[in-house]
């Protein structure tokens, strides 16, 4: 039995202005997945930079940043038990061309170029860093 994690989501600017909130959330929710923070936020450059700081200097980093900045996301902190696998996994691979059906980027989103609808986080480190980046501790909720 894995232990009980957070983890960061975000719905990206493509899956808020494209109507898609509510359904990734009900999947997350149909899981068995706990929402414990959530918020509606407009990304500046330099919350996005410090977001995607491990991907600075990489080729697609400023699409990636002109991207999230383009208009409003809705963070999520999510709890359960291998919270961070088992969003990933219901999330799907980066490439929405290539993601399987019935993963969130396989059935929601038509390509890369499009935008890739969602991020999660990959790892406990990283989980933790994204979480307060986003998140005061009085904005989360364990209950
Ligand atoms: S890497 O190099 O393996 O770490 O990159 P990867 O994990 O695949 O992607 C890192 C984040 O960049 C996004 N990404 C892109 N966005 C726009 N255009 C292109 N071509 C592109 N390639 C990768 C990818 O979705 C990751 O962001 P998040 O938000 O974590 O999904």
């Amino acid at each position: 039995m894995g232990s009980i994690e957070q983890t960061l989501v975000l719905i990206k600017p493509d899956g808020v202005s494209d109507g898609k909130i509510g359904q990734v959330i009900k999947r997350f929710e149909d899981k068995g997945l706990q929402l414990q923070g959530m918020k509606m936020i407009w990304l500046d450059e330099a919350l996005a930079t410090k977001h995607y700081q491990q991907h600075q200097g990489k080729k697609f980093f400023e699409r990636l940043i002109s991207y999230i900045t383009a208009a409003p996301v809705v963070a999520l902190v999510l709890a359960g038990e291998s919270a961070i696998k088992v969003v990933r996994n219901l999330v799907g691979t980066t490439n929405p061309a290539k993601a399987k059906p019935g993963t969130i980027r396989g059935d929601l989103a038509i390509s890369l170029e499009h935008g890739n609808i969602i991020h999660a986080s990959d790892s406990r480190e990283t989980a933790a860093k994204e979480i307060e980046l986003f998140f005061a501790s009085e904005e989360i909720f364990t209950y």
